[in-house]
């Protein structure tokens, strides 16, 4: 469906959420592969330290009205694929995505990439990820419209081993977890998965979904990788089965509902709990796509923690 473009011709790609964390490293890879890269930025962003980094790199800076069709079509004009790294809740996800492919639709571009980057969503039953409920509803609208949609699914985010995913414990030494030590789990860097995302939209050949993982690894894998990293020996935590999680979440979401945070503790229980079922594991893996990209292993993102 995509159309043709001269060779000579840097591609155009149009970036929305770039003065986010995984959207600003799309846009450098982009700038990096030779790519035009327009960020959309709302009114009043231009200022934020993001998006004068992102136009020192060589993006453009366009502030759009994220609620017109109008000004987001303008701001389409002419590019050869739209990418989303917007983060957000039903407004966002399902209410602006929409608009921006209706806008992507009219002004005649060929691609669009929508903000899912995560397990594979079209694996889970409704009502299990209050965050990836809202990217199926917004891909079976996407799905509505003319245009070729690629959805990057490349697992948790590894960083988060280092952060909020409470898996790691390294003060306790230990691993903690829910259910099967053996379960096969898909971690990927916030980087790797923008250099990936950064050449699928610059690839006019490429199918529904791309699944990528930069290394799958069990509780056990884990275990390995911690002690590996450190150099310290961890041992394995189990808090208990996945019926007990999900009493958990149950409980933590009454007593915490913060329904206005994209992630509020349970949201990201309920992201383990998907995991640890292995309904969302990521089959086959593109992996070998880009053979240029390196994958970085959990061993150095948690050796990295170690340095800091
Ligand atoms: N797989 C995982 O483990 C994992 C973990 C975290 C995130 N993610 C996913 O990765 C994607 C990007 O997340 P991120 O962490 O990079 O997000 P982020 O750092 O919070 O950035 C969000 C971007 O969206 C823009 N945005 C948010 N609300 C907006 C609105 N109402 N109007 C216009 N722009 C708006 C922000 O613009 P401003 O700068 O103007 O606020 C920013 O550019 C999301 O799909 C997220 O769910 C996946």
């Amino acid at each position: 469906m995509s159309s043709p473009r001269s060779t000579s011709a840097p591609a155009t790609v149009v970036v929305a959420g770039a003065t986010g964390d995984l959207g600003f490293r799309i846009a450098k890879h982009l700038l990096q592969r030779g790519a035009t890269v327009r960020a959309l930025l709302r009114p009043g962003s231009s200022s934020k330290p993001e998006a004068i980094a992102l136009r020192q790199l060589g993006a453009t800076l366009t502030e759009v009205n994220f609620d017109s069709i109008i000004s987001l079509t303008a701001a389409c004009a002419g590019a050869d694929c739209v990418v989303s790294a917007l983060s957000g809740l039903r407004e966002v996800i399902v209410g602006m995505q929409t608009r921006l492919v209706k806008a992507a639709v009219a002004a005649g571009v060929p691609r669009f990439i929508p903000s899912d980057y995560s397990i594979d969503y079209t694996k889970l039953p409704d009502g299990s990820n209050r965050n990836l409920d809202l990217r199926r509803e917004f891909n079976q609208r996407l799905d509505q419209q003319p245009i070729q949609a690629t959805s990057v699914l490349n697992g948790m985010f590894m960083d988060l081993l280092t952060g909020q995913a409470p898996l790691v414990l390294f003060g306790l030494k230990r691993i903690l977890y829910w259910g099967d030590a053996d379960q096969p789990l898909d971690f990927t860097t916030v980087e790797d998965t923008a250099a990936f995302t950064a050449a699928a939209a610059l690839d006019s050949a490429t199918p529904r979904y791309l699944r990528v993982a930069g290394e799958v690894a069990s509780i056990r894998g884990l275990q390995a990788a911690a002690s590996a990293a450190t150099g310290e020996s961890f041992g394995l935590m189990r808090a208990g089965g996945l019926g007990f999680l999900a009493t958990m979440i149950k409980v933590t979401r009454t007593l915490v509902p913060a329904r206005d945070e994209v992630f509020p503790p349970w949201q990201g229980m309920q992201y383990m709990h998907n995991m640890f079922t292995g309904l969302p594991k990521l089959e086959p893996l593109d992996n070998d796509q880009y053979p240029e990209i390196r994958w970085t292993p959990i061993r150095e993102v948690l050796a990295k923690r170690e340095q800091k």
